[in-house]
């Protein structure tokens, strides 16, 4: 990177996840348009000055004729993105059965799917089959599009198998691996039939990326235990070599949340919102509508606040935006119907003809709606019952430094290790706990407010996404450096 820097040209990265940062939608034969979808990474590697960032990943439609697929990647092409071309039943395989059936699950800790043991056996083979595949598949653009010095830089529970696969191409190309999720428990991980398989693949990549020590550790542990490998500070001896493990908590653009906040439209939505809730504190959830993120429970805690504090049923709200996600998979439509009755009871039981305690919106905001809710809200819900890290409360903080409201954060999600001593911290699975949560966090004085506030601001202020992507891009460089003098001595 330091010689490319010093002859004037930029080291280039390629950033390899299973969506890219753009959704496309068909207009006609071979027409298309593009938005850009502004999610943790794209904002995190946008801000990354020093680096030409490429993306390769799944175009998130079905492009089945060449026509399409020809005006696709030139229209991806201007916004820097190269598009790895999945069909319907490959993607039926590997993204909704393998990736979101099976590690997504199991990852956070809600074990493997066993309603027909037999069955599931079955589909489990042919879903990996689809993961190794569609992961060969990432490899080979890849492959088509590296050159000697870039940095390659895969991401998440989908490309588990795409280190081991590139460096099959190429040993000599510098490869990165970072896990969005938890990493489990290795007793965990060991449920799995191909625990060794992915293991093996993730190993053959230069550094490997967490975002809290907990679980590089459980991944290290995982590797001596289930390989029987050697586990060092650094990372696991692999194949007479370092596989570097460390963890890298991830960031927002913080920035980009707080001059929102100056803007007339932000400002507009915030008036609208405190009129139409005058003389009710406002609690708020923002959540993809994801089982891992403990909408149901969330509702239940907030029914037992709501019976056991008279006083408050009329001066709170709950704000609850569940965004849909991952549809076709039947588990995520289960628990739509179930948030959907469990939010019916609970206004049936205690709305009035003029207001119900939950308004419960199945869809997203756009970015200036919601910069306008996280800062009207007193009182801000995360209680997943697990998470990677979890931005919202991130998002959260960065809007609060008017209104100083409070963090309910579940000690499961990856940002109670940054956040925890700001925020309440709870046991979601504990509906009392929770309750009892709600009811301390309306009813704290300011003072304590301000001084919770302030630990995470300044802690959300500068621990950035930019300065993530910036360090693990680095260390990688210098990982790969290290090795090099390694074998030379
Ligand atoms: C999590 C994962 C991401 C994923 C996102 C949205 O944050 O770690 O890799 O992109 O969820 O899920 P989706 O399945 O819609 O891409």
């Amino acid at each position: 990177a330091e010689m490319c820097q010093r002859q004037g040209v930029k080291q280039r990265l390629l950033v390899v996840a299973n969506r890219l940062p753009v959704s496309a939608v068909r207009k006609g034969e071979d027409s298309w348009s593009l938005e850009i979808s502004a999610g943790g990474l794209v904002s995190a590697l946008l801000g990354v000055k020093e680096f030409e960032t490429r993306w390769i990943g799944w175009a998130g439609v079905n492009v089945p004729d060449e026509i399409g697929q020809e005006a696709l990647t030139k229209a991806l092409a201007e916004k820097r993105c190269i598009p790895v071309f999945l069909d319907e039943e490959i993607v039926h395989q590997y993204y909704n059965g393998y990736c979101n059936n099976i590690l997504w699950p199991l990852f956070h800790y809600l074990g493997l799917p066993q309603e027909d043991r037999l069955a599931t056996t079955r589909s489990f083979q042919s879903q990996f089959a689809a993961y190794e595949k569609a992961n060969q598949m990432f490899a080979d653009v890849v492959n088509e599009h590296y050159e000697e010095g870039d940095v390659v830089w895969c991401h998440d529970y989908h490309l588990m198998f795409l280190p081991k696969c590139l460096k099959k191409y190429n040993s000599n190309m510098k490869v990165g691996w970072f896990l969005h999720t938890p990493f489990p428990s290795s007793e965990i991980h060991r449920t799995l039939p191909s625990r060794s398989e992915l293991l093996h693949s993730v190993l053959a990549a230069d550094l490997v990326g967490f975002h809290t020590y907990d679980y590089a550790r459980h991944f290290v542990s995982a590797c001596t235990r289930i390989l029987g490998l050697e586990g060092t500070p650094d990372g696991v001896e692999y194949q007479g070599k370092l596989t570097r493990v460390a963890a890298f908590p991830i960031g927002i653009d913080s920035e980009r949340f707080i001059r929102a906040l100056d803007l007339s439209p932000v400002q507009d939505h915030v008036k609208d919102l405190q009129e139409r809730f005058k003389g009710r504190k406002v609690m708020l959830g923002v959540d993809r509508l994801d089982m891992i993120k403990g909408i149901p429970q969330k509702l239940l805690a907030f029914e037992k606040f709501l019976e056991e504090n008279v006083y408050w049923r009329d001066k709170v709200v709950l704000l609850q935006i569940a965004v849909p996600t991952r549809t076709d998979v039947p588990e995520y439509q289960k628990l739509t119907s179930q948030v959907h009755e469990i939010v019916g009871r609970i206004n049936g039981r205690f709305g009035t003809l003029t207001a119900v305690p939950i308004h419960h919106l199945d869809r997203s905001l756009d970015f200036h709606a919601l910069c306008a809710l996280y800062a009207v809200t007193d009182v801000a819900l995360v209680t997943s019952l697990r998470d990677g890290m979890n931005l919202v409360s991130y998002e959260f903080v960065a809007c609060q430094e008017k209104k100083k409201g409070v963090l309910i954060l579940s000690e499961f999600a990856g940002a109670a290790q940054s956040l925890g001593a700001g925020a309440i911290l709870v046991n979601p699975w504990n509906i009392t706990e929770v309750a009892d949560a709600i009811g301390k966090a309306l009813n704290m004085p300011s003072a304590e407010r301000e001084k919770r506030h302030k630990h995470n601001f300044l802690h959300v202020k500068s621990h950035t996404a930019q300065e993530w992507a910036a360090t693990f891009v680095s260390e990688l460089n210098d990982t790969v450096i290290e090795a090099q003098l390694r074998t030379r001595q």
